[in-house]
């Protein structure tokens, strides 16, 4: 296969990354499927298509027939199978669970066209840790994105050493058609490459936290005014979600044993809360005025 024969992406998952990975596909020319086990989830997706396209071109961002074309390309579906079976490539972005997506593949190697790449969205797993519930092991992949996903650039495209090079080739290119900047990760190693970076900076601001030496508003203040950051590691979590966070720092602890992967315990009370962030309006800020 190559780049050129990619007509049909199938995003499977349509919470905070899907939806806007099945939007930009959408845009940028690929007829698209987006599919989510929950029909609130998919109808809030296509709500969100409905407000978007028109706003860019308001915004003289896309003319009104590529925002129009762009709605005829997406469409939204919860049966799996249907959403699979014309896929040229499938974009996972499911919860952050191994075993979900586990499963998941297993189900989207029966669903899926034989010559169909199988990628991943995982913030952190790794995409040998699920290959081998296919058939096909060297067309699974890591291409993860960043979030938003509608505005940041740069994909993450990780070889494993499963990954067949056109498989990586073929991720790479694909990431450059839908207007990204991929880098190569030529091994697979935990949390890739910028999430490593902002693992180290996450640590010590909760470190400082806990210590009481500063507030969570103050040390994002430092991040921001002193660092240049366009937000501190705090308001990101809220943005990115606590329950990913939680979930993440839980998977890596039950891997490694590490008791210092553990979420500090205002990050798990807010988790117990459902206190998540942006999505659920309140997070370790505020949000219940913005509409
Ligand atoms: N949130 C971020 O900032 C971010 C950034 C990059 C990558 N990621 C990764 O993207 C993935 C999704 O994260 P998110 O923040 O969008 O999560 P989310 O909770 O917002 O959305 C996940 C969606 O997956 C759906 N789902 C669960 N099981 C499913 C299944 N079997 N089939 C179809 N849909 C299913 C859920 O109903 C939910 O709507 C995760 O692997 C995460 O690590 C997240």
């Amino acid at each position: 296969m190559k780049v050129d024969d990619i007509k049909n992406i199938c995003v499977v998952g349509a919470g905070n990354m899907g939806h806007q990975i099945s939007t930009l596909a959408a845009i940028l020319g690929y007829k698209t499927t987006c599919t989510d086990i929950i029909d609130e989830v998919l109808k809030k997706a296509e709500t969100f298509v409905n407000k978007y396209l028109p706003g860019r071109v308001e915004k003289g961002k896309l003319t009104k027939e590529q925002a129009d074309r762009a709605r005829q390309n997406i469409r939204f579906t919860k049966d799996l199978k249907d959403a699979a079976k014309d896929a040229d490539f499938v974009i996972e972005a499911v919860l952050e669970v191994v075993d979900i997506k586990r499963k998941l593949f297993a189900d989207l190697d029966k669903m899926a066209p034989s010559h169909a790449i199988l990628a991943t969205n995982s913030s952190a797993i790794v995409s040998s840790l699920i290959a081998d519930a296919t058939k096909r092991p060297e067309k699974v992949i890591n291409m993860h994105f960043f979030n938003p996903a509608l505005v940041m650039k740069l994909v993450e495209v990780v070889k494993g050493p499963h990954v067949s090079d056109e498989t990586a080739e073929i991720t790479y290119q694909l990431a450059e058609r839908l207007d990204k900047v991929p880098v190569r990760i030529h091994k697979e190693v935990d949390g890739f490459l910028l999430n490593r970076i902002f693992k180290a900076i996450a640590r010590e601001a909760h470190w400082l936290l806990e210590m009481g030496i500063a507030s969570y508003e103050d040390i994002d203040k430092a991040c921001v005014y002193g660092a240049g950051h366009p937000m501190g590691p705090f308001r990101l979590n809220d943005l990115t979600g606590i329950d990913l966070s939680y979930t993440m720092s839980m998977e890596e602890f039950k891997k490694t044993g590490d008791r210092s992967a553990l979420p500090i315990p205002s990050l798990v009370e807010r988790y117990f809360r459902g206190e998540y962030g942006e999505k659920t309006g309140k997070g370790w800020y505020d949000y219940s005025d913005k509409k």
